[in-house]
């Protein structure tokens, strides 16, 4: 039987967190062998916000290195840059002429920076066609991400209807696959863990960054002594990522009990951090040291991609009519 296919994408537009890889790229990791799964590096996506050559091609280079230390295999997952997929700006041009501008106006994300009266490009309104175009130019089924990207999931099926109205069958609708315990994840402040809120856990951070991001989660004013009730903390969501069974509830049943001091709670937390990633760590030291092979690597998916779509591109093409 042929595998259902799985596909999803990162932006290169700063340093993964720890909301990264618990919403998202464990969810890859863990389905890889389940699907037939393509993940990709959404670098058009974080040129909506990075105009710094330098900037953006570390970037690329570095969720590529990410990627792979957190156990995605080449073997098993095409692996890709999106600006190898010319394709799928095409695609977005022709969606782009099938939506209107009150659809993409009710996006979240626009809303939000047009509330911050921040200057808006015309990708960052256009954001989620592009979205669509990655996921819809692949026959994706499911898109596994965290809750901030449902909305994007929901324009991506919308167009996928409207065009197929127009133009007859073509695209397939995709799911979104959102794992509820980890939908989002909280950053220091409690807020979603954001790199445009400042407020993130490197997952490759050095020892030292981890312990000033964990030591400055906030907290209420509790004593040491004092009973507190973990579903109502942040440091005490964080170990649930890391802590399973027996290691939770003990936890849980000091926090009820009282004489657990935040401080300890977030050292604690701190250990498990540095004992998870560690692994993930060496991997990773090998790829930077190996930068060529991850090159390749990318080079290898792209290839593999452009490939596999250029039938779908046809096809396309021949509906709207601009093949003669
Ligand atoms: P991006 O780069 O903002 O985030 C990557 C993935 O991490 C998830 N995520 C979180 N999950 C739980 N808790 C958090 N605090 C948290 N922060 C981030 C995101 O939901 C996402 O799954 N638009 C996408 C990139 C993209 C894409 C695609 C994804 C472009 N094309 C096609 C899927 C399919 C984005 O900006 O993700």
């Amino acid at each position: 039987m042929t595998k259902k296919r799985l596909l999803s994408g990162i932006q290169p537009s700063g340093t993964i967190h720890i909301g990264n890889y618990f919403g998202a790229i464990k969810q890859f990791v863990d389905l890889q062998d389940s699907y037939e799964a393509f993940i990709f590096i959404a670098d058009f996506h974080a040129m909506t916000t990075i105009q710094n050559k330098k900037e953006l091609s570390n970037n690329i280079l570095n969720v590529a290195m990410d990627y792979l230390a957190c156990g995605l295999d080449p073997k098993n997952v095409h692996l890709f840059k999106q600006s190898d997929i010319p394709s799928v700006t095409e695609l977005t041009w022709y969606f782009n002429c099938i939506i209107t501008m009150p659809f993409l106006e009710r996006a979240t994300a626009y809303k939000d920076a047009y509330q911050k009266a921040k200057e808006i490009n015309v990708g960052l309104f256009d954001y989620p066609v592009l979205m669509a175009s990655d996921i819809l130019i692949q026959d994706a089924d499911i898109v596994p991400v965290g809750q901030d990207q449902r909305q994007h999931l929901e324009y991506a099926r919308d167009i996928a209807i409207k065009f197929n109205n127009i133009y007859g069958e073509t695209f397939k609708l995709p799911e979104a696959l959102i794992l509820k315990e980890v939908a989002i994840v909280p950053g220091i402040d409690g807020r979603k863990m954001s790199k445009s809120y400042k407020n993130t856990i490197p997952l490759f951070g050095t020892d030292e960054e981890i312990k000033k991001a964990v030591m400055s989660i906030v907290t209420d004013s509790k004593r040491p002594e004092d009973p507190k009730d973990p579903e109502e903390c942040n440091i005490f969501t964080l170990h649930k990522l890391f802590l399973k069974g027996e290691e939770l509830l003990s936890l849980k049943k000091r926090y009820k009990d009282g004489g657990l001091s935040y401080k300890e709670s977030k050292e604690m937390l701190i250990n498990e951090i540095i004992n998870f990633i560690s692994p993930m760590r060496e991997k990773r030291i090998y790829y930077e040291n190996h930068k060529d092979e991850v090159i390749n690597i990318l080079k290898e998916g792209a290839s593999f991609v452009k490939n596999g779509i250029t039938q779908k591109m046809d096809i396309i093409r021949n509906k709207i009519g601009v093949n003669i």
